[in-house]
């Protein structure tokens, strides 16, 4: 769908109808969720989740994360096993996304599953995300609200930038707080570590008592997974402790003369994934044909995500 018009809706009740009336007749909605802001649309409608990949020019029909307000509901679309249960149990609504076997009667769009017979799905935490699937009442597939291969949005004025006339709506829902995507397990054996995200790795490990596998080569292939995304204009330069005068370089503990960015003042991860897609853009900005050089990142926790998106920002361009 190509608005000439892309409308900022308020987090209010009013602004929450209007937008679930747009998902209904087959609208594009961006909403803020804990994670980066969603580009969302009526799960069963074929043409709404198409008009998905034309707003973000996604290059394939890659699936889509389905958005749902709780457990029961996810269960209508996806069968749960007893161990996916326990893990909706500890940390739903919040950053994790389950690839669970699809219920095929359900009503899904294929495309939204890429003709798959699994579904990825997620109960988000956000307020606005949650009263937002409340109002609307079914599933709403959801990918990050960035033209393909950009930087994820944490901000409504971020999805504005990337796509403002290419949806009806987005609303504000101010800054995201965890900052960088879910992280997706997938439940159809061992489960597996398919993505690092918001929810440490080490948790969902502590709650199963048993250790993640980790993607066979036969994984899909998807956005999130490409080798180049999350891509700032300019080139990207990973683990420097000694930028060049030419680079723009961006700390990991306080700013300084050196390094004026910095994703965390005091070293905290949690800190530095809220402000990272942020600080990627604004050194974009700065940057002006220079090189971007972050410094190390610690890689547990939240770190496994962000030195993962990191990674990507810094591949070779497809
Ligand atoms: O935090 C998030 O997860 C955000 C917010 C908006 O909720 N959404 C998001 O969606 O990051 P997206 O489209 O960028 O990521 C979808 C990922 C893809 O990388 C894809 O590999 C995986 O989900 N995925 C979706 N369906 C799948 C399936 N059936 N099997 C395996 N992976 C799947
Ligand atoms: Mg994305």
């Amino acid at each position: 769908m190509q608005d000439p018009f892309t409308q900022t809706l308020p987090d209010t009740a009013d602004g929450l109808a209007h937008a679930a009336a747009l998902l209904a007749k087959g609208g594009l909605v961006a909403f803020p969720t804990e994670t980066v802001y969603g580009l969302g649309a009526d799960a069963r409608d074929d043409r709404a989740v198409a008009g998905i990949f034309a707003a973000k020019a996604r290059p394939r029909f890659n699936p889509l994360i389905v958005h749902l307000p709780d457990l029961a509901s996810v269960r209508r679309y996806a069968v749960v096993s007893d161990e996916a249960a326990r893990l909706a149990g500890a940390f739903w609504p919040g950053p994790l996304t389950l690839v669970l076997p699809l219920r095929p009667a359900a009503g899904l769009s294929p495309l939204v599953t890429a003709g798959l017979d699994t579904v990825a799905v997620r109960v988000p935490a956000h307020p606005v995300a949650q009263a937002l699937l409340r109002a609307f009442g079914g599933p709403v597939a959801a990918p990050s609200a960035n033209p393909s291969g950009r930087v994820s949005p944490t901000r409504a004025a971020h999805v504005l930038e990337g796509l403002a006339g290419r949806i009806a709506a987005v609303i504000d829902g101010g800054a995201c707080g965890v900052g960088v995507e879910s992280t997706i397990v997938g439940m159809l054996g061992a489960p597996t570590l398919l993505r690092p995200g918001g929810l440490p790795a080490e948790a969902i490990v502590k709650c199963l008592g048993a250790p993640l596998a980790t993607p066979s080569g036969a994984a899909i292939t998807a956005p999130g997974q490409l080798a180049s995304h999350y891509a700032p204009g300019a080139p990207v330069r990973l683990n420097v402790t000694a930028p060049q005068t030419a680079e723009l370089w961006v700390g990991f503990g306080p700013a300084t003369a050196a390094a004026p960015l910095t994703l965390s003042d005091s070293g905290d991860l949690m800190e530095a994934a809220a402000a990272l897609f942020h600080v990627l853009r604004e050194a974009d900005t700065l940057a002006n044909g220079r090189v971007i050089a972050f410094a190390p990142v610690p890689d547990h926790g939240l770190g496994r995500a962000i030195n993962d998106r990191l990674r990507r920002a810094a591949a070779p361009r497809l």
